[in-house]
């Protein structure tokens, strides 16, 4: 049957678990089959390939580069300075600023340089910013400034003047306060000349954000003049938490509703915009969500067995509509 890549006018992804990859037939052939893009969910973190100070790891995340070019995948970069995910000796690092502002440009441009040529766009920054609007008081911004933020991005760009760099964070949709302070950021970077190509609104929404703020989430992006990606798409369904609850059918058509409705907002952007949509993960088993509610959730488009759900079906309908 028909999959989402060969359907969508644009390129649709998943975070990938590079050991589900490895280890779980249906969730290889799911991979293969329905994304023609993918983000690895942790393999390409600080602590995933700078475990220390000398050493790089590399071999997670080349295995799925290797897996995405033989696939004619693309391989979207996350995430190159967060304030999670660090590994212990740079959260002890003990050394001036001076060294502090080499360590974030050492570890930015052997990433990027490492996968040119096969990793063409990255998330440079991540999740700077409080719900408040406030910038978050990350270990970056503590040792290296507010202006830790445009200098990433000009190490990145640097390294490879052709690879597209993207803001990511999470909120758009909840917090106008929060969208505000996103956007102001990226314009400004824009209007310094600082080389920023692209928004990546993270899209961890829920059933209890209207259809009307997450389309306002997306085309607020747009007005930007940015590539926009909705990078780690999932809409839980048991925003309460109740370890009780059950997946039952009026829960799976009304995030059938969500999904496509935050796929239509999306292809109605201008072409050159849309980056793409990447879902956080591939089925209902494999999600963070569940580890961090400590609750069921189902908030992907794919069931605990790689089975199509009602959200992947809105997916399509979205995607089908003129
Ligand atoms: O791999 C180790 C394992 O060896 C160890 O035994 C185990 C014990 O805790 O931890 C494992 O690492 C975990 C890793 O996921 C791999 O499963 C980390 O503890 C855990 O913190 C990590 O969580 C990831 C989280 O980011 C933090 O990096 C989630 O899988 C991942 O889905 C989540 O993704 C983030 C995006 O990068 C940014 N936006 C929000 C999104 C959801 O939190």
């Amino acid at each position: 049957s028909t999959t989402l890549r060969q359907l969508a006018p644009f390129p649709i992804g998943a975070a990938v678990n590079i050991n589900l990859l490895k280890t779980r037939p249906a969730y290889l052939n799911v991979v293969k089959t329905e994304y023609n893009s993918v983000t690895a969910e942790n393999a390409m973190k600080f602590g995933a390939l700078h475990p220390s100070e000398a050493v790089y790891n590399w071999t997670d995340a080349d295995y799925l580069v290797d897996f995405a070019q033989q696939n004619n995948a693309r391989v979207h970069g996350h995430t190159l300075i967060w304030y999670k995910s660090l590994p212990g000796w740079v959260t002890s690092y003990q050394d001036s600023t001076a060294t502090w502002e080499n360590l974030m440009k050492t570890h930015i441009q052997t990433v990027v340089t490492h996968f040119k040529g096969k990793v063409a766009a990255w998330d440079v920054v991540n999740e700077a910013f409080e719900d408040d609007g406030q910038l978050r008081n990350s270990i970056w911004r503590q040792k290296l400034g507010d202006d830790y933020i445009a200098r990433a991005f000009e190490y990145a760009h640097q390294a490879n003047p052709a690879a597209l760099l993207f803001y990511n964070d999470y909120g758009h949709e909840y917090s106008t306060t929060k969208r505000t302070a996103i956007l102001s950021l990226v314009n400004s970077l824009k209007t310094r000349g600082v080389p920023i190509h692209g928004i990546g609104l993270q899209m961890h929404t829920s059933s209890n954000i209207s259809n009307s703020n997450l389309a306002t989430a997306i085309t607020t992006a747009a007005q930007t003049g940015l590539k926009v990606h909705l990078a780690e798409l999932d809409i839980a369904m048991n925003r309460d938490a109740l370890t009780t609850a059950t997946f039952t059918p009026a829960l799976a058509a009304a995030q059938k509703d969500k999904y496509r409705a935050v796929v239509q907002a999306f292809k109605a952007l201008p072409a050159a915009q849309r980056y793409g949509i990447t879902t956080w993960n591939v089925g209902d088993a494999d999600t963070w969500v569940r580890g961090y509610c400590s609750c069921p959730d189902w908030p992907l488009p794919f069931d605990e067995n790689y089975q199509r759900k009602p959200a992947y079906d809105g997916i399509v309908e979205a995607l089908q509509s003129t």
